[in-house]
This record gives C-alpha cells, sequence and structure tokens, in this order.
C-alpha cells in the first residue's frame, strides 16, 4: 500500500492531475499545482459538495469571504494562543517531530502486536471468535491496558503539560525513526499559522494572518448574511476556499499542504439542540461520500482523543487512503465559542432573535469541514488500479465516479480520415455544452482507449465507416469494457443519465 501513494502521485503528474509547486525551482514542499485534468476533478468535486449542501437545502447559503481578516479574529477563535503541534527534536540526529505523533506511533506499534496475537490464535481455533479472545486474552488485556494508559497521559500532555508529554516519550523509551538515538529535546508549541504584513494599520500592529481554516469568515459574517437573508435557525452557511498552515510533517503528497482547500458549513441551531443536528450531521455526511460508490468499508467514523480547543464533540470520518485509515472530514461541535468569543472581542452583539419564544441569544453551531486537497487523494488513491485484461494485454485504469470524472466523454474517430472526424465532431457538439469532453484524434484505437483509461474517462464513443450510414455508434464503459451499439440521436439522454448521481 505504500508504494499505492507513491504510483499515484507519479500517475497523477505523468497525466497532468497534479505537479509539485515551483518544480523548475525544486519545488517547494507541501504545495502543489493542480494541472488541467486536476483542476476538472477538482471543480467537479467542489460542485458535488454545493449542490448537495446550498442547493438542495433551503436553509442554506454560500458565501465567499477574504482570505485576510482583522487579525483580532485569530485571537478570538483561540488560534494565535492554541493553534499549536507541540514540537520535539532528536538532539542527535537534529530531526524535529510532533511529539503527539511519535507517541500515536507507537501506540500503533502496539496494535500491531495485538493483531499478531489474534492472527495467532485464530489459526489455532476453527470457531475463532474474535470479541471473545480480544477479552479474554491476558496478553492482549496487558496491551490494551498499556493502550489506554498512554492515551490518558497523551491527553493530559496534550492539554497543557508539555513536561509530561517528554517525560511520557522518555518512558517509553521512544527512538528517533531516523536514528534510533532516544536523546529528546523539551517539547514546545509552534504555531500553525503564518503571518504577513499589510499596509494599513498603524506602526506595530500590522501583523496579519493567512486564514488557517474559512470558517471564521461565516463566523464573523453570522449576522449580515442571517439579516440579509432574512434566515430562521437552523440554517447553515457554507463557504469553499483556501487555507494555510505551517505544517511539521509535510509528506504524504496532498494529505498534509501548507495551502489547501477547504469545503466547510456552519450550521446554526438553538442552543440545546445541538446534538440532534450533530448526529443528523454526521449522517448525511457519511450518505455524501457512500453515493459515490468507493465502497462502504472504505470510510469509517473516529472520535477525537485530543478536542479541537473550540469543540464539545467531534467525529472524523476517515478514509482507508494509501497510509491507512486518515481523516478525510470532521464534524464538530463548535457549541457557542466562536460567536460568543466574537461579541467578546469586537464588542458586537452576534445573536438571533428567535419570534417564536420572544427571546435573544447566541446560537449553537454544528460544524462540518472537508479538505478538497484530500477528498481528490482519496478519489485518485481508490481509482487507481493495475489490471490484466482476458487477452493477456494490461492496462493502467483510474476508476474515478464518472460523475467526478475530468472528461465525461472521449470521441474516438476509428481513423482521421474519410468523414470519420466530422462524424465526430458532430457528436462533441451535441454534447459539449452539458459536459467536458474530448475528441482524440492521434494514434490507433487501442492506444486511444488506453490514454483514455488512464486518465479516468468512463465512457468513450467510437466512430466508424458504418455510423456514416446507419448513425450508429459505439459507446464503451471503462470499468466493465462493455460496449453497446447506440443511434447517435440517444446519445445525450445515455451520457447524461449515466454520468450523474
Ligand atoms: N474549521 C474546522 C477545521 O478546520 P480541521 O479538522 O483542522 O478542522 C478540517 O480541518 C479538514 O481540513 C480536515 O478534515 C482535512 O480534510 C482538511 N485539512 C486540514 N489540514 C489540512 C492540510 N494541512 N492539508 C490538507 N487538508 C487539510
Amino acid at each position: 500500500k505504500g508504494e499505492l501513494l507513491k504510483k499515484v502521485a507519479s500517475h497523477a503528474k505523468e497525466y497532468g492531475f497534479i505537479f509539485q509547486s515551483s518544480e523548475i525551482y525544486d519545488g517547494l514542499s507541501a504545495v502543489y499545482d493542480y494541472g488541467q485534468l486536476g483542476s476538472e476533478l477538482k471543480n467537479n468535486i467542489k460542485s458535488y459538495w454545493w449542490k448537495s449542501m446550498v442547493q438542495l437545502h433551503e436553509n442554506i447559503v454560500g458565501i465567499d469571504s477574504a482570505i485576510f481578516m482583522h487579525p483580532t479574529t485569530w485571537k478570538a477563535s483561540g488560534h494565535v494562543d492554541a493553534f499549536n503541534d507541540p514540537l520535539i527534536d532528536n538532539k542527535d540526529s537534529k530531526k524535529r517531530y510532533r511529539a503527539d505523533v511519535l507517541v500515536e506511533d507507537h501506540i500503533a506499534k502496539i496494535e500491531g502486536k495485538i493483531e499478531k496475537e489474534v492472527t495467532k490464535a485464530s489459526k489455532r481455533f476453527d470457531d475463532f471468535d474474535r470479541k471473545m479472545f480480544m477479552e479474554t486474552n491476558p496478553r492482549v488485556q496487558r496491551y490494551l491496558g498499556e493502550i489506554e494508559t498512554i492515551k490518558a497521559r497523551l491527553k493530559k500532555g496534550l492539554e497543557g503539560d508539555l513536561e509530561d508529554l517528554k517525560k511520557l516519550i522518555e518512558d517509553l523509551a521512544i527512538a528517533c525513526p531516523v536514528s534510533g538515538s532516544k536523546n529528546w529535546t523539551d517539547v514546545r508549541q509552534f504555531n500553525l499559522m503564518f503571518d504577513t504584513e499589510i499596509g494599513s494599520l498603524s506602526e506595530g500592529a500590522n501583523k496579519i494572518y493567512l486564514r488557517p481554516e474559512t470558517a471564521q469568515g461565516i463566523f464573523v459574517n453570522f449576522l449580515n448574511v442571517q439579516k440579509t437573508g432574512r434566515l430562521k435557525l437552523p440554517f447553515g452557511i457554507a463557504q469553499i476556499g483556501k487555507a494555510f498552515r505551517n505544517e511539521i510533517i509535510a509528506r504524504q503528497f496532498i494529505f498534509r499542504m501548507r495551502e489547501f482547500e477547504q469545503m466547510e458549513m456552519q450550521y446554526f441551531v438553538k442552543p440545546g439542540e445541538e446534538m440532534k443536528y450533530y448526529g443528523q450531521w454526521k449522517e448525511f455526511r457519511m450518505k455524501w461520500h457512500l453515493a459515490l460508490g468507493m465502497g462502504e468499508e472504505n470510510y469509517r467514523f473516529h472520535d477525537h482523543i485530543k478536542l479541537a480547543h473550540y469543540a464539545n464533540a467531534a467525529s472524523d470520518i476517515e478514509f482507508d487512503f494509501p497510509m491507512g485509515f486518515k481523516e478525510l472530514e470532521g464534524i464538530h461541535s463548535r457549541t457557542d465559542f466562536d460567536l460568543k468569543a466574537h461579541e467578546e472581542f469586537s464588542g458586537k452583539k452576534l445573536q438571533f432573535f428567535d419570534p417564536k419564544d420572544n427571546e435573544s441569544y447566541v446560537p449553537y453551531v454544528i460544524e462540518t469541514s472537508i479538505g478538497l486537497d484530500r477528498m481528490v487523494l482519496s478519489v485518485l488513491a481508490h481509482a487507481y488500479t493495475e489490471e490484466t485484461l482476458e487477452d493477456g494485454s494490461s492496462r493502467t485504469v483510474m476508476k474515478i465516479p464518472a460523475p467526478l470524472a475530468p472528461y465525461k466523454v472521449a470521441v474516438l474517430p476509428l481513423v482521421n480520415k474519410d468523414g470519420l472526424p466530422e462524424k465526430a465532431m458532430e457528436i462533441a457538439n451535441l454534447l459539449k455544452l452539458d459536459h467536458n469532453i474530448q475528441v482524440d484524434v492521434k494514434d490507433a484505437i487501442g492506444k486511444r482507449y488506453r490514454r483514455q483509461d488512464a486518465i479516468g474517462t468512463p465512457y468513450c464513443i467510437t466512430v466508424d465507416y458504418e455510423s456514416l450510414e446507419d448513425n450508429m455508434v459505439t459507446i464503451r464503459e471503462r470499468d466493465s469494457l462493455e460496449q453497446i451499439r447506440i443511434p447517435i440521436d440517444k446519445i445525450q439522454g445515455e451520457i447524461n443519465e449515466r454520468v450523474s448521481i
């Protein structure tokens, strides 16, 4: 699976999905550019999200707020004081790590030992009961106890006691993954926000931040939108936009980037009703993922050990990436933390007048927040398939869900002469107002099929000599390789139906 990430990254580069940023200058770490196919894929994901969140919900509206915000925003939101990663250096290798990640990797090792015990035992008994074994085997029980103790100490350490965190790393005898050395520095907090300067503020007060989340642009506009849109609770505000974080661990391709895009929605509800909506949004967001058909077994919920500074409940939707199950989306119950903090720091009321109860209050918020780039990675990694076909030949095919595919259709005249390209253009003209399509005339037909497979085009329409006579064409389906022959005037309906969700 580790190989898969490398293969996906190189395939993405080779076919114009994703390039390293500023590659001609040897690149910029954890920053990427989307090429001609990557940006189509990204736009399709955005549109799938926007349609299902904004267009299909009468009580959700979308905005587009600025990346730069007044610096006090980030004081109020807690990001200036609390948006930190605990860093530790290894004194011998001079390598820097996130202390919590070192501990989590250690936990993963113990989990690995448990799995070994389970596998060993399962081979011994025919009617092996995993749950029963886990609950009764003394060695497994000891491992589970160890994990629980470590998690509790990690939580305590992350909540502020950095010395405890260092002691935990020493007690566990965690070695530097590079050198094996156990000689660690103290743990210290490192703020993840990028800052820069803006010209309009007075001297010394001109530091501003690049937003680390899009959510705050929604909070500070809460009343603007509510009043001008005449919205009543519960209602939501959605936004898609860039966010920036100075990530320390910058690896794993586009999984963790320093400049990335988020699709966030804040759902404002009456205090006391938040848990009902938290549950509903968890369910709705999972359905949104599953509707793409990338396999139910590849998704799961995971509750956080470390709650973010604003949340009273939080769950991730995790996807089975090439590196294993990792966070794809977060659903957070953010209470009234943000709006209350902005009231306090701005001196402006941010309350909703509830005409039903004749009272004003600060709403509670449920947030759904998904990383667009992470979503792209999940789609690419799931799509990447190497196949041997019945005739013994092999192909690399990107099984991208049809509604997200960069090109929906490629129209391929069998030969580049005798009126076939003209016929192909006729068909292209029928389709191109509704879909992004490509007409490809170069190379032998087999080679063209392979190229379309490699970029994930779900349908190829082949125009042959007979088409000139009977006005019929062949549609080839990417994954099943099934071919059907249909009249040209039925193509639009057929394609429309096949590429919609
Ligand atoms: N407003 C809440 C918030 O920002 P988060 O869990 O920090 O919560 C939400 O981020 C989502 O943004 C994550 O689930 C992930 O998909 C994406 N994300 C966060 N940091 C990222 C990074 N460095 N690179 C790519 N995506 C990231």
